[in-house]
């Protein structure tokens, strides 16, 4: 075991010459991309979660994430490079410890950090000399100095001495084809300057470019600025999007005309709401911290009142456009295409598309979906729909009063869903204006 005098030559040493156990804790869609992409970089790594059912997966070869090749966890478990497991006190085996558990908000809209705290009690025991533990999970700035630190600095270990913790942000896009967890520039900083050189060490090897900025408190907030600017970007076009809609003009078309000019300008284009772990949460996380300080986050508020206003606005122009044809949403037949957040990955959270089905159904709607990844619609905390996926054809489109396009996944045959569909509500600018296609 390493002594607090040398705990940073020898860490620094394992981390470059590729001999350290990377501990990646929490497998989902950041940590089991993470643990891949060290095995694949000719680390070991030792994955920890307390779901049984992806430890065990991961062990059996398999992958339990849509757009992650179970080819890649079989190789890496051939290469005797990864493992997996729910027996924490393994974490003292690890060099290094990154964290990526949720960070959700709660029934408050609040910051939960109890997935982290849970996590840290579980690790702590198991702590040494010579480790270095980094936080990925999404958080408000001042949560690795004022929570993780202090925890381990109680187990005795001194930051920067003889334990090293750095906060890094996790910028997985899943479902992205141009970029990977290797290929996207790692953010990173340090509680001090020794631990900033360990986390270089950490993820340079794995990263194709770290950039260190000066404190774990500036690495936090440039993870919320960048969501937080999304967030206000799609704010800003679901503003506009009624407006040009009661003023005749077609938004997509000058969002991509805007998108000539090469400088300046970035599009972002409006849809059903906003959806994802992320984009509709992590800015709120920015605004509670803002109270300690006696400052409102406006523009944060403002875009997260424009955009969770969205899924009405999809109703009310369903309602409209059944209305136009003389029926009542009371009793109509309507089919959502696409309950996943975005197009093209298996997940729902945060799902604007539910949110649509839930106003519908509240209504008196017959509410049905149709998307490819999910056979049947999944258990989720604060929504039950007893449905299964409704596959695609030229008779079942026909059968409903209106088909909402709300996720576009390419997998959606858009041909034969134009030519079918009685009366077509497009949340996402896929189709042309037309007779029979409402732009909502
Ligand atoms: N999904 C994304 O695309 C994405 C992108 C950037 C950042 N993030 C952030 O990364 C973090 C993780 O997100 P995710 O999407 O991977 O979440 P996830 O829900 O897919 O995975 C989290 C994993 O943590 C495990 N876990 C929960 N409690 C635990 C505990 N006490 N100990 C060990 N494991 C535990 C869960 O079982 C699960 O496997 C969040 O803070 C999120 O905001 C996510």
């Amino acid at each position: 075991m390493a002594t607090t005098s040398n705990a940073l030559p020898e860490l620094l040493e394992k981390l470059r010459e590729k001999q350290a156990l990377i501990g990646v804790v929490g497998l989902g869609y950041v940590g089991l991309p993470l643990c891949l992409t060290y095995a694949e970089q000719g680390y070991r790594v030792l994955g920890l979660d307390i779901d049984q059912a992806k430890t065990e997966a991961i062990e059996d070869g398999r992958s339990y994430i849509q757009h992650i090749e179970a080819g890649r966890v079989q190789q890496a478990r051939t290469a005797g490079r990864l493992e997996a497991s729910t027996d924490f006190s393994r974490a003292a085996e690890a060099d290094a410890l990154i964290l990526c558990v949720p960070t959700p908000l709660n029934q408050y809209r609040e910051p939960d950090l109890s997935f982290i705290r849970d996590t840290m009690t579980s690790l702590l025991p198991y702590l040494r000399p010579g480790q270095v533990l980094s936080l990925e999970s999404t958080t408000y700035p001042g949560t690795t100095e004022e929570e993780l630190r202090p925890l381990v600095e109680r187990r005795g270990l001194v930051i920067g001495e003889s334990f090293f913790l750095v906060y890094s942000p996790e910028r997985e896009d899943p479902g992205n084809a141009h970029f990977n967890t290797a290929t996207i520039p790692k953010v990173m900083g340090g509680s001090t300057a020794a631990c900033t050189e360990v986390g270089v060490a950490l993820y340079e090897q794995a990263i194709s470019e770290v950039v260190p900025v000066s404190s774990t408190q500036a690495a936090e907030m440039t993870k919320l600025l960048e969501n937080i600017h999304r967030a206000v970007n799609i704010g800003l076009m679901n503003e506009l999007k009624p407006l040009a809609d009661r003023m005749g003009i077609d938004l997509y078309e000058v969002i991509r005309a805007a998108a000539t000019k090469p400088f300046g300008f970035v599009p972002y284009y409006p849809g059903p709401g906003l959806g994802g772990h992320c984009i509709p949460i992590d800015p709120f996380y920015l605004t509670w911290k803002a109270r300690e300080f006696g400052m409102h986050t406006r523009f944060i508020e403002l875009a997260g009142e424009i955009n969770t206003a969205m899924p009405a606005y999809v109703v009310q122009k369903t309602a409209d456009a059944l209305n136009d044809v003389g029926k009542p949403l009371k009793g109509s037949r309507l089919l959502v295409l696409g309950v996943a957040y975005k197009k093209n990955v298996d997940d729902m959270r945060e799902s604007p598309s539910v949110e649509v089905m839930e106003l519908l159904r509240a209504k008196g709607a017959d509410v049905q979906y149709s998307d490819p990844f999910f056979a049947a619609f999944p258990p989720m905390r604060s929504h039950a729909f007893d449905l299964t996926n409704t596959p695609l054809s030229a008779e079942v489109l026909a059968s409903f009063d209106a088909v909402i396009l709300a996720t576009d996944h390419d997998a959606f045959d858009y041909d034969l869903i134009a030519a079918h569909s009685r009366l077509l509500i497009d949340t996402r600018g896929r189709f042309a204006p037309a007779a029979r296609i409402v732009r909502a």
